[in-house]
């Protein structure tokens, strides 16, 4: 169960991600005795804390998960601070000799982790200061982790992707997307490859369509300036729904390595269909919250939002139909969409079977969901007879809970990632030719609506969306599914 030993570097160990999401993920695997006594922590961020500051904040971080006394300052004597301007080169020597210190002590045999937990900007300047204080020239493995975004369009990010391959090979850039350590996205691809059942039906023969929807309930909180600049197409669309696109939609390589089911992620990406402006209009659509009420909570609009320009044009919401031109796929719409202040959080798939049957006036469509969060499991619906009547059908449908029936806890996705980039598997993490590939479909929307001036598309806190998005499938003759959490949870 023991990871290889490692000195993680973390820029940014002050911050909101660090404290909700690493410091758990940390315990968790220290209590697993993933990280044994091999591992040591420097955290650094600009202000001037103490060890012992530090590892207060972390004890605070790790409160919920009931330590014991002994456990708790076992773990913490693996953390160390170190104040740090990430643009002063002199502060880099001070790391390189804690670094080299906690190497003998810990023995760590040269592993090193970066993990940049900080704004994007910082990344380019932050690896070549590694460099030039030769931080990185160890015996061991030493592994950059970055959080997203990575650009705002193709160009940023092929710039951004040049400084880092100037000093790490793209096999040691660890790029995180925290949906591809959820576990029922990892088993998107177990389902697909041991169930033939499904395997064989996986086409364009069988499939009316799939359906994607992230939804939120929550508004755009206290990131209001950063999500101004952004908007869902680039918060939600680049990265995380079109990794789930792709896992859906590849070809399937008979084994299951890294590279293999890379290469297929990326075919299917370069398969996405370019629109033109007219097809953008035609086929994405946009929208922004206004104000609304939602379980008898009264929520503002967007606009009122703390930090969002009052006049932004910045949507909360895109619905789209994309089109994957392979043998494979082509003419099954993939319909997806996402948004903020939506009726409920709710991550699902929908796969949704064409009705070949004999019998189709009285069939429904057979769908498989997958339910991703805050419910994880599966359930396919089929048709059987009617009760009394044999002429006439009733939906069944046969699910699976995960939580419930594994009796297990799923561990948080930050927990695996981490685990992953210890022991250097790249499976769960964006590649370059990945990132390349999802710029190149939403740079094209972006660029389509920022030349569009139309009044954008509204709908009220506490709804599914604009009606537009609605329109968008029924014109093709489909319609959203979606079933509410609680159809899982009354059963059980
Ligand atoms: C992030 C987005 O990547 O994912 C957020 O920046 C969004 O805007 C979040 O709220 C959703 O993640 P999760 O794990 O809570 O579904």
């Amino acid at each position: 169960n023991n990871s290889e030993p490692v000195l993680m570097m973390l820029f940014g160990a002050t911050g909101d991600l660090a404290k909700r999401k690493l410091y758990p993920a940390f315990f968790r695997l220290f209590r697993q005795q993933v990280l044994n006594n091999h591992f040591a922590v420097i955290g650094t961020a600009r202000r001037p804390w103490s060890d012992d500051h530090f590892r207060e904040v972390i004890a605070d971080a790790i409160a919920d998960q009931n330590p014991t006394e002994p456990e708790q300052s076992a773990f913490l004597q693996h953390f160390y601070y170190q104040s740090h301007d990430v643009g002063d080169a002199s502060h880099y020597q001070t790391l390189a000799k804690l670094a080299d210190k906690l190497d003998q002590q810990y023995q760590l045999a040269g592993n090193r982790m970066y993990y940049l937990a900080m704004a994007p900007r910082f990344f380019g300047q932050i690896v070549t200061q590694l460099k030039a204080a030769k931080i990185i020239d160890t015996a061991g493995f030493n592994r950059v982790v970055l959080e997203k975004p990575f650009g705002t369009d193709y160009e940023s990010a092929n710039k951004l992707s040049q400084e880092l391959t100037q000093v790490f090979p793209e096999k040691d850039i660890f790029r995180i997307d925290h949906y591809l350590g959820k576990e029922m996205i990892q088993n998107i691809l177990t389902l697909r490859a041991t169930n033939s059942l499904l395997e064989s039906q996986w086409s364009n023969q069988y499939i009316d369509n799939v359906q994607i929807t992230f939804a939120e309930a929550l508004g755009v909180e206290q990131r209001g300036g950063y999500y101004d600049q952004t908007g869902a197409l680039k918060d939600m669309v680049q990265n995380h729904i079109l990794q789930v696109l792709s896992l859906l939609a590849m070809e399937l390589p008979t084994k299951m390595s890294e590279a293999a089911i890379r290469t297929g992620k990326v075919a299917a990406l370069k398969a996405v269909r370019i629109y033109n402006a007219a097809e953008v209009a035609e086929n994405f659509v946009r929208g922004q919250y206004t104000a609304g009420s939602l379980n008898n909570a009264q929520f503002a609009g967007y606009r009122e939002e703390p930090a969002v320009d009052p006049q932004s044009r910045t949507e909360t919401f895109v619905a789209g139909k994309f089109q994957i031109d392979n043998e494979r796929w082509q003419g099954v719409p993939f319909y997806v969409r996402t948004g903020k202040r939506l009726t409920e959080k709710g991550t699902r798939i929908n796969i949704v079977f064409k009705n070949l049957t004999a019998n189709a006036a009285i069939a429904t469509q057979n769908i498989l969901t997958i339910y991703i969060q805050p419910t994880e499991g599966f359930s396919l619906s089929l048709n059987g007879k009617a009760l009394d009547n044999q002429s006439t059908t009733t939906p069944i449908r046969l699910s699976y809970r995960h939580d419930s029936q594994m009796m297990a806890n799923t561990p948080e996705a930050y927990e695996r990632l981490l685990h992953d980039i210890i022991t250097g598997d790249a499976t769960n993490f964006t590649h370059w030719d990945e990132v390349a590939q999802s710029w190149r479909i939403v740079d094209t929307i972006r660029q389509a609506w920022d030349q569009d001036d139309q009044p954008l598309p509204t709908y009220a806190a506490g709804t599914m969306g604009p009606k537009a998005a609605f329109d968008l499938v029924a014109k093709n003759g489909n319609q959203w599914i979606w079933q509410p959490d609680t159809w899982f949870v009354e059963r059980g």
